[in-house]
């Protein structure tokens, strides 16, 4: 590979043979960059082999057609032309001139040697907001993005991402889980304390050029990083720790709970926002969303789901089941974060999209919007879904609160379709996927909404792809913190 052929700026990739039809190559080769080879039915295309949206392999995710989809978040790409066919990709993907001469496929290689790196992490755009929140006391890393702007960790266990948006920086994120992937930036210099090395969000090509996830890296000396800021990500509040307790628990479903922590401060957020929460003995830390607004009362109310293996919601109910309300622990709540949050600007209805715990950040938006004035002759609508009744909640909490009651208005679905469970269902929730209610009664009035998701994974994807990918919504008009 790598070899020119004579008087022509073509070089040697792969035999035609060495991929099969309707399938894929990676071309791995130090002389060039990562190519993908694809066979349609006997003809050949080329492509950039790195996902435009996010360092990821291609050829790792699966080719239907035309289209290849990325194993990292499920975009995807037409390599006939390089046009992203489906969000969240939106740059197109490079795609080289093939020429199949003797059984042997070459690609042009003038463009792909006048190529500039396919991702190219660019640094700290326009956002002048840092460098002002040094804290006294023990000297932590500082980190310094390429441009000279620098700030500084304020403790041993603070990420990179808990640092920078503490201090105001416009740094791009979404799930602080090492899910998403947004909080990707480049490590120049120094050293950082991977928590998570098996995170989702980063492929191990993106590793090997020397990416990190600021959510997921703790900084042990000075460091330089590269990172593109956007000013969209400044922090409309910024987060802080806060110790807290247990003040009560209650039990939504067979499987969720609404619980409050007190803390003895104030409590700040947006709508929709979320806290990380961590618990005594227990470094770990799980991002929660409030279902609460705003308070002087100290109240951070999160409605969470006991998952199986589950380090922190497990014990959480471990810490009610020995009646520890009110005792002074070490629970941390760490916040806000998060970009998902009530827009008071726009003059859109509100449709809420949740499924599971996902209905927290949810119930706090409706509870935001319905006590501002501006929202008063918008309508509010939540759609919730579950697999079986058993997991619905919503009215009673919609109804048990006098904000809330008769001014949200309800449709619940289950997706479940054994008879059994069918049978159960009363007359008022609807049947089928969350997203496939909302489709059949809103489809016209749509671009009417802004719109609000949490839940699942693959209940958010399957929204989205509705609304985005079917309907043509702009994706400015849907809102979702990525946990995926
Ligand atoms: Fe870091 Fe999502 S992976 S914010």
């Amino acid at each position: 590979m790598g070899d020119l052929i004579e008087n022509k700026n073509l070089v040697y990739v792969c035999n035609e043979t060495d991929v099969e039809t309707n399938g894929m190559l990676a071309i791995e080769d130090d002389q060039l960059r990562p190519i993908a080879v694809f066979n349609l039915a006997g003809v050949f295309y080329a492509t950039s082999n790195i996902c435009t949206h996010n360092i990821a392999i291609l050829t790792d995710g699966t080719l239907e057609d035309s289209i290849i989809e990325c194993p990292l978040h499920g975009g995807s790409f037409d390599i006939k032309t390089g046009e992203a066919a489906s969000y969240p990709c939106e740059k197109p993907l490079k795609t080289y001139p093939v020429r199949v001469s003797d059984g042997k496929v070459y690609i042009d290689y003038d463009q792909i040697s006048a190529e500039s790196p396919e991702f190219e992490c660019s640094v700290d755009k326009g956002v002048d907001n840092i460098g002002d929140r040094f804290l006294e006391g023990p000297q932590f890393p500082t980190i310094t993005l390429s441009t000279g702007q620098a700030f500084q960790v304020n403790n041993n266990d603070e990420t990179v991402l808990q640092s920078a948006l503490r201090a105001g920086t416009a740094f791009p994120y979404d799930c602080s889980s090492g899910g998403c992937g947004n909080c990707l930036f480049k490590l120049e210099k120094g050293e950082v304390e991977d928590l998570f090395p098996e995170a989702p969000g980063i492929s191990n090509y993106a590793r090997k050029l020397g990416y990190r996830l600021a959510c997921q890296s703790i900084p042990k000396v000075d460091c330089t990083i590269g990172v593109e800021l956007d000013v969209k990500y400044t922090p409309p509040v910024v987060p802080q720790k806060h110790a807290a307790r247990l003040k009560s628990l209650k039990v939504l479903t067979h499987d969720m709970y609404m619980i409050t922590l007190y803390a003895e401060s104030h409590v700040e957020f947006m709508p929709g926002q979320y806290a990380l929460i961590s618990l005594p003995n227990n470094n770990a830390f799980r991002a929660y969303s409030m279902s609460n607004i705003s308070n002087s009362m100290g109240e951070w109310e999160f409605i969470i789901k006991r998952v199986e293996g589950g380090l922190v919601s497990n014990l959480i109910f471990e810490l009610a089941s020995k009646d520890t309300y009110n005792i002074k622990m070490d629970i941390t709540v760490d916040g806000p974060y998060g970009n998902a949050y009530l827009q008071s600007n726009s003059k859109k209805n509100v449709l809420c999209i949740a499924g599971g715990a996902g209905l927290s950040p949810m119930i706090s938006i409706l509870r935001g919007a319905s006590a501002r004035p501006e929202f008063d002759d918008r309508q509010l609508l939540l759609y919730y879904g579950g697999r079986a009744e058993r997991d619905l909640c919503v009215e009673d909490i919609v109804s048990e609160d006098s904000r809330l009651k008769g001014r949200v208005k309800v449709v619940s679905a289950v997706s479940e379709s054994s008879t059994d469970v069918l049978n159960k269902i009363s007359g008022e929730v609807r049947r089928g996927y969350i997203h496939e209610v909302v489709e059949k009664d809103l489809w016209e009035v749509l671009h009417e909404y802004e719109i609000y998701v949490c839940g699942p994974p693959k209940m958010v994807e399957a929204v989205q792809k509705t609304l985005v990918n079917k309907h043509k919504l702009p994706d400015k008009q849907i809102h979702f913190d990525a946990f995926y």
